[in-house]
């Protein structure tokens, strides 16, 4: 947690704006490069009903229709998002840990005016003063226009140094304010070099409150690094010099010591990854009305091969927005549209050969006693996504062990009627998955995270 008095931001500014930064040059993007961040992971809960209940508050916020006050609903921070990034900032660089989500936008980090920094937690947070690259943004750029304001917004155009502040309000009351600034990030390409790039725009967060962000839900982020659909997302931003997609493989929490997983942006995937076998690919939605996520269109459900009957219009996103389905990074469980969940639990109880456990689990519908069965026979569930593809992820992203011998299904119903279906992290475990902008299609591979 950083909370500055306002006098540590004046003293901040003065410094900046003495010794302003001016130089940018925009990298050039070239086809064969990318870039290869490793993605760390956090031991993520300790039960699924612990991140059922982050994926909850996670998922009621995401819910929120953006309004001015709330622009920003990502529930990254609030510990369901289990995926770090690590990012070296600044000049000379100081690394720092982010939240990878895909179900927001903004990059945002804890930064801290210390000047005399020697009695400051090491490592808690960006210390700008300590960067001779760090730049404010001016309130009147055309960039500033990109992040909403903390009310009365002064801008005075005519003063040379008038930072551009923002405001992220959180749903729980939580925000994070600061200025939205320019930093040099250095990066490591696919060739093993590292490249500089000069102009990352982020969110410089001097105060953040709230149980939200702070405290242990926030396992010791420094931020969250947003790679959504909007302009100001880190994907954005790098992927136009990039070939505008990244990719990502969420290895398999249960493993230990977890294998290290790298987030891509750019880079042709058919080319740094299998040869062999060839991606799957399916159309990225755009929904006019959430233009942060990265929607899906799933057409029916199969459960051992069986065909669900779900009325494909469960599936659809309204003219209000409402409804559809959402792959996102940030939250763990899967959460489906009540009427197919209601036909996914009946398929999954009526094909399970398992006895059910003896004591109900909280919150999940089906658990069943495994104790003592190897391989225990678990019924297949497949996706048909638009696009003709097929999506059949292996039961251990579905089924999570919640105590010995007990496995539970680790889906739920969405929250009310009208929420978009999620595709959870655990449902995307050992996928190679690339958000392709371009051409705005998901392409994923199974068994693909074994490269580069
Ligand atoms: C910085 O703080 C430390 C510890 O409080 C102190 O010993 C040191 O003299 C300070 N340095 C400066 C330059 O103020
Ligand atoms: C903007 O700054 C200039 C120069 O300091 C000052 O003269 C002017 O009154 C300011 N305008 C507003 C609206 O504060
Ligand atoms: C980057 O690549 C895209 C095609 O992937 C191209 O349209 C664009 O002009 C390139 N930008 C630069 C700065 O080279
Ligand atoms: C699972 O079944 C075994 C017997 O096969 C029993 O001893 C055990 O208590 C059961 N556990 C649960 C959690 O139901």
């Amino acid at each position: 947690m950083v909370l500055l008095s306002s006098l540590s931001e004046l003293f901040l500014l003065f410094f900046l704006f003495t010794f302003p930064n001016l130089c940018y040059s925009i990298p050039v993007n070239t086809s064969t490069e990318y870039l290869k961040l490793p993605l760390l992971h956090r031991t993520p809960f300790t039960s699924p009903a612990q991140a059922l209940f982050f994926d909850i508050r996670r998922l009621s916020l995401l819910h929120q229709r953006p309004s001015f006050k709330s622009p920003i609903v990502s529930g990254a921070s609030y510990g369901s998002g289990q995926y770090f990034v690590s990012l070296r900032l600044g000049s000379p660089p100081q690394t720092l840990l982010l939240v990878a989500d895909t179900g927001s936008d903004l990059v945002w980090i804890k930064c801290s005016a210390c000047k005399n920094c020697s009695n400051y937690f090491p490592g808690s947070a960006f210390l700008a003063r300590q960067s001779s690259t760090f730049f404010p943004i001016h309130c009147f750029s055309s960039l500033c226009q990109l992040v909403p304001h903390p009310l009365p917004n002064h801008c005075n155009h005519t003063l040379l140094h008038s930072p551009c502040r923002y405001e992220y309000l959180y749903a729980d009351g939580s925000k994070t304010t600061g200025f939205f600034s320019k930093e040099t990030t250095k990066l490591q390409i696919s060739t093993g070099r590292e490249k500089k790039l000069k102009s990352l725009a982020f969110g410089c967060g001097f105060r953040i409150s709230g149980p939200s962000l702070t405290g242990a839900s926030f396992k010791g982020a420094h931020g969250v690094m947003g790679l959504g659909r909007a302009p100001i997302s880190f994907s954005s931003q790098l992927g136009r010099r990039f070939g505008n997609k990244f990719s990502y493989c969420l290895m398999d929490y249960t493993l230990s010591p977890p294998p290290t997983s790298y987030l891509i942006i750019g880079g042709h995937q058919s080319n740094v990854f299998s040869k062999k076998r060839s991606m799957n690919f399916t159309p990225l939605l755009v929904n006019p009305l959430s233009p942060t996520f990265y929607f899906i269109g799933i057409k029916s459900v199969y459960v051992d091969g069986i065909k669900l009957p779900i009325n494909p219009s469960v599936w659809s996103i309204d003219q209000l927005g409402n409804g559809g389905t959402i792959i996102d990074s940030g939250t763990t469980l899967t959460f489906i549209a009540k009427p197919a969940y209601r036909e996914i639990l009946k398929a999954f109880k009526r094909r399970i050969k398992l006895p059910n456990a003896a004591e109900a689990t909280p919150d999940f519908d089906l658990c069943v006693n495994v104790s003592g069965v190897s391989r225990p026979p678990l019924p297949r569930m497949s996706f048909e996504l638009t696009g003709d593809s097929v999506f059949s992820p292996p039961s251990r992203n579905y089924f999570v062990d919640t105590d010995d011998g007990v496995k539970c299904l680790a889906i739920q119903p969405v929250h009310s009627d009208g929420d978009f279906s999620v595709l959870g992290n655990l449902m995307q475990q050992g996928y190679l998955l690339e958000f392709d902008r371009d051409k705005s299609r998901l392409g994923f591979l199974r068994r693909g995270c074994a490269q580069p």
